[in-house]
């Protein structure tokens, strides 16, 4: 088993992620450590995920004491609402849930995000730990603490920083992923070598190119996952909550990297064409040929990451959506400070460079999304 401890300034706070094959039937055990007082767990999942591996996770739950109360949620982002947060903070109510007792999140991002908020806001914070399904889960979003709900003015624009005090990956629950989800997945484990480690990066498609996309059975997995967590755990210690202040390349602002032109292909087709992580897999494209054209970027580096997002797997068709309608979604872009975009672009491969985007003519911003994506 790999452990990443992820360090954060208050020490109390510190926990740690355990990665390996098997740890769904052994969450019952490192969870009891997290929380040796808590007697019961509300173990919040979705039917998709909870089919095939609630009842395992629940009988180790049960083996080290636990009283578990199951709770699912709908399947699916249109379900991470104020609604469904609501019904998941009445369970706990009507449960009579404690101070001392836990939520666990089984599933992807989208659960994780939920119950994380649920967790932060009932009795002001129950202990909270993550089971994350998929690949983008495992590598990013059951790190670092941010939960969040979405609205009809955008997503995840509602939420709370609340640190888990456990994350359990099993790298063996992959294996019945949907082959996009998995592609996303890989799009944004390419995103964070990209931004800010070389070293993360060339392994993670070293792996891609030796092993694709789907071998999640490999013995090297486990690791590579931890390295990619223990990267963003990394980033995490040093600026938790993602002051807006800073734009230095450590930022935690770098992890949205791909983000903005992703964000706005996501928009412009009313999230019904891209999952997350392959619109930031385009997002990257455009991201890298913008660098180029400032100067930033070599064509060398380029190519590598235009390569990169190839072996993560294919992507949904873009070259029909217009130049125009994504650059009006840049402008409603939520990481916008005082209205202009903060471009995360790169210096180069595993260094990020933070870009008002005052400084980026509309010129050369149309030719880069022209070229990198083949807008029409
Ligand atoms: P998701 O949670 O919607 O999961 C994708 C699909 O895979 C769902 O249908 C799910 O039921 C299914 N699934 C999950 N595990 C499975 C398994 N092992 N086998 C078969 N099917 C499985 O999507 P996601 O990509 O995991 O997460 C996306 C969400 O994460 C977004 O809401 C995004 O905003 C959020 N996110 C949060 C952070 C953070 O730091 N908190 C970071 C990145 C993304
Ligand atoms: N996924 C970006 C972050 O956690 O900050």
């Amino acid at each position: 088993m790999e452990t990443v401890r992820v360090n954060l300034r208050e020490a109390a706070r510190a926990y740690d992620i355990s990665v390996g094959a098997g740890l769904l039937a052994r969450a019952g055990a490192i969870l009891r450590e997290a929380v040796p007082p808590a007697r019961r767990v509300a173990l919040f999942s979705n039917p998709t995920v909870f089919a095939r591996y609630g009842r395992q996770v629940a009988e180790s739950l049960e083996q080290t004491g636990f009283t578990v109360l199951a709770w699912q949620m709908g399947d699916g982002e249109r379900h991470k609402n104020w609604h469904t947060l609501e019904r998941a903070l009445d369970f706990l109510l009507a449960q009579k849930f404690e101070r001392h007792d836990a939520v666990v999140a089984l599933g992807g991002g989208v659960v994780g995000d939920l119950a994380g908020c649920a967790a932060a806001l009932y009795l002001r914070g129950l202990p909270f730990a993550h089971i994350p399904t998929t690949l983008l889960a495992q590598i990013d979003a059951s790190v670092g603490g941010k939960t969040a709900v979405n609205t009809k003015q955008g997503k995840n624009l509602i939420g709370v920083f609340h640190q888990p005090v456990a994350v359990i990956i099993d790298p063996g629950a992959l294996a019945t992923l949907p082959r996009r989800e998995v592609t996303a997945g890989w799009c944004e484990a390419v995103k964070q070598g990209a931004a800010g480690d070389a070293g993360l990066f060339a392994r993670t498609v070293d792996f891609l190119t030796q092993n694709g996309p789907l071998a999640f059975a490999h013995p090297q997995l486990a690791q590579l996952i931890a390295a990619q967590c223990a990267f963003k755990a990394e980033i995490v210690a040093g600026d938790e909550r993602e002051d807006a202040s800073r734009t230095d390349a450590r930022s935690r602002r770098i992890l949205n990297f791909g983000h903005t032109v992703g964000h706005a292909l996501e928009t412009v087709t009313r999230y019904r064409r891209f999952r997350h992580g392959e619109a930031v897999g385009y997002g990257m494209l455009a991201a890298g040929e913008l660098s180029k054209r400032l100067a930033l970027l070599n064509d060398f580096e380029l190519e590598s990451l235009q390569n990169a997002t190839r072996v993560c797997g294919k992507l949904p068709r873009v070259a029909d959506i217009p130049a125009e309608a994504v650059i009006k979604a840049l402008a409603g872009d939520k990481k916008s400070v005082g209205g202009y975009v903060k471009w995360i672009l790169l210096e180069r491969l595993g260094r990020a460079r933070i870009v008002d985007g005052r400084e980026i003519s509309p010129q050369i911003l149309r030719e880069a999304l022209r070229e990198a994506l083949r807008l029409a």
